[in-house]
């Protein structure tokens, strides 16, 4: 028997017992005549004492030993004398008699300790080491709890887990697809799913009424914090519901993941917003709700009084930080900057200080009469003390969106976006369609499965822009946790939408005749969800990056910096596969 207990695991109730242990050594310091050694495993550490008066030679043993070794020990509990708080075994420590190295290791790339001197690169390369560190570990252990509670909670309400396949067909709507090259169809491709969307809908129409998957779903599209290529969604589908089912269904599934993995109870329903309020409040369709700020639209009250910038904009908006009359000029300047860089775009920014008696000072008083800023600070509703800050431009859109950028930045410099306070949201009523100025048509907000709202059906010729969907998001903390809808179960509304999506009837027919046929045979009403594992379990742990959840990520441009992939393929792999590549410099 390698062990009896685990390094987590001995309290002071066990002082006398014989044990054996097996771990890694953190760390080793000599102390005069003793030598202490920090046993770890992935329960814990637990401290082990070797003494050069009663056994010399195994003293002698234990200070060889380097950091990372894989040792095994037999002991006696015992009671320390310097107890340490920190860690549950800080009661206890182990006389040792008798000392076995399994294993050496060289000297780590970096020290295994929750402050690390390893830099981001060094770390992914060696991820097996950085996963031997607690906090990393701790997110895998999340993230666990998490599939252990969705897979219950589901179960319980009757949801079956199903897989579907992993090599499917390439389809052209969303983001671009991994493919696969197929040897026995010579020629031929086969892409990791985007998500299993269609296949869902097959398992309702096959009476699968309701489907669940913990799924890994592949995008090849640009990285972020909260994007990898390859992530996991937990995707559901259900017959026979309307929205609200979806939406009660869902709502009690995350309310049971914050009370199990968090103890937090979350009694009242979760807010409800439509994506035009959204928009029009927050510049985002998924607006972080942990606090205020909600844009004031100031047109009518600071249009025509001579300031260029403004008399030729088509939307002005603010927002009001509470409070934060005593930023500086120095600090004004960098959020002016800061809305000017090109990710944002904003042309300037406007700033206006609610002073002690009341009165309001701007950096553009020249063109305004103290009666306009008395107006302007009472649509913000803002009482002395109060930083009001502004952004105009010539689309609406685009300027809310930058809006929304220097909401947050200011959010976050006044400590408002606290990672232990979570806002729920749902984001419903999202637009069918947006349009794509770069291929010139109608693209599907969500996807093409998406069903138009029965009384905006009339307008799906006339006016598809105006059309809104029976979408919705979950937003937790400004962070898009998942997403659904109620599907098209009719397969010429389903063929029409595929029209004005651009596809010719044949095209549409080759993509998805699979699922316009299958809805010929008696398709029942559904919708669903799915969502972003890792976007859940980055929030519950408050982790800035979903990579801190993974065991294997990738890399910012795509790449398994400790398998080294992608990498090239033999000639003989090309050949094979009739492939030739000719990458262009
Ligand atoms: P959607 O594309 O909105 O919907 O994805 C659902 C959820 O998956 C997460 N997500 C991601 N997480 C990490 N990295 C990515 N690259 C990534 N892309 C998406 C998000 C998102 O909310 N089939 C539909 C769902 C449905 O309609 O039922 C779908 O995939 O948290």
């Amino acid at each position: 028997m390698y062990r009896t207990h685990t390094c987590g695991e001995l309290r002071i109730s066990d002082v006398n017992t014989s044990v054996t242990l097996a771990g890694w050594v953190q760390r080793s310091r000599k102390m005069g005549g003793m030598t202490f050694v920090d046993l770890r495993d992935r329960y814990g550490i637990t401290q082990l004492v070797f003494n050069e008066e009663v056994n010399a030679a195994l003293c002698e043993e234990a200070n060889k030993l380097g950091r990372e070794f894989v040792i095994q020990i037999t002991g006696t509990v015992n009671e320390r004398s310097n107890k340490n708080a920190n860690i549950p075994t800080g009661d206890i420590e182990i006389i040792v008699s008798t000392l076995k190295v399994l294993n050496a290791s060289i000297t780590p790339p970096f020290t295994i300790e929750d402050n690390t001197d390893g830099g981001d690169d060094i770390r992914m390369k060696y991820r097996y080491l950085d996963l031997r560190r607690n906090s990393v570990r701790a997110n895998l252990e999340l993230r666990h709890k998490m599939t252990i509670e969705v897979r219950s909670y589901l179960d319980k309400l009757n949801f079956l887990e199903v897989e579907t396949p992993v090599l499917v067909g390439s389809t052209p709507e969303g983001a671009r697809d991994f493919v696969v090259p197929s040897r026995m169809n010579q020629g031929q491709f086969y892409a990791l799913p985007q998500s299993p969307q269609t296949l869902k809908q097959l398992l309702m129409v096959s009476g699968f009424d309701r489907y669940f998957q913990i799924v890994k779903c592949f995008r090849d599209e640009d990285l972020r914090a909260d994007r990898q290529p390859e992530f996991t969604q937990i995707d559901c589908e259900m017959s026979f519901v309307e929205q609200e089912d979806v939406l009660n269904i869902f709502e009690g599934l995350s309310k049971h993941l914050f009370k199990s993995l968090l103890n937090i109870e979350i009694s009242e329903p979760f807010q409800r917003m439509s994506w035009h309020d959204a928009m029009k409040y927050y510049g985002s369709d998924k607006p972080d709700l942990r606090f205020g700020m909600q844009f004031v639209e100031l047109m009518d009250v600071l249009k025509g009084h001579g300031f260029p910038v403004f008399d030729g904009a088509a939307y002005i908006g603010g927002i009001c930080a509470e409070g934060a009359a005593s930023y500086t000029r120095k600090q004004l300047d960098a959020l002016t900057d800061f809305v000017k860089r090109p990710q944002i775009g904003a042309k300037g920014m406007v700033y206006a200080r609610v002073e002690a008696d009341g009165t309001v000072k701007s950096s553009v008083d020249k063109f305004y009469t103290q009666e306009v800023l008395q107006q302007m600070k009472a649509a913000f509703n803002a009482k002395p003390g109060d930083l009001i800050l502004i952004l105009s431009g010539d689309d609406a859109m685009k300027t809310r969106k930058q809006l929304n950028e220097l909401r947050l930045e200011v959010g976050s410099q006044l400590g408002l976006r606290d990672k232990r306070k979570f806002a729920c949201l749902w984001v419903v009523d999202f637009p069918l369609f947006e349009w794509d100025d770069e291929s010139g048509r109608y693209m599907a907000v969500h996807h093409p499965f998406t069903s138009p709202k029965p009384e905006d059906i009339h307008l799906l010729e006339s006016d598809p822009g105006a059309v809104r969907a029976n979408a919705y998001d979950m937003v937790i903390n400004g962070v898009e946790v998942g997403g659904g809808s109620i599907r098209i179960f009719d397969s010429e509304l389903q063929a029409q939408m595929f029209k004005l999506l651009g596809f010719t009837p044949e095209r549409a027919q080759e993509q998805f005749g699979f699922l316009m046929n299958a809805f010929k045979y008696g398709a029942p009403p559904h919708g669903g969800l799915a969502y972003g594992l890792d976007r859940f379990v980055s929030l519950f742990a408050g982790l800035d990056s979903i990579r801190d959840c993974i065991a294997f990520p990738k890399n910012n441009s795509g790449r398994d910096v400790m398998l080294d992939a992608p990498s090239v393929l033999d000639q003989s792999q090309l050949d094979e596969l009739s492939l030739i590549v000719d990458v262009k410099e």
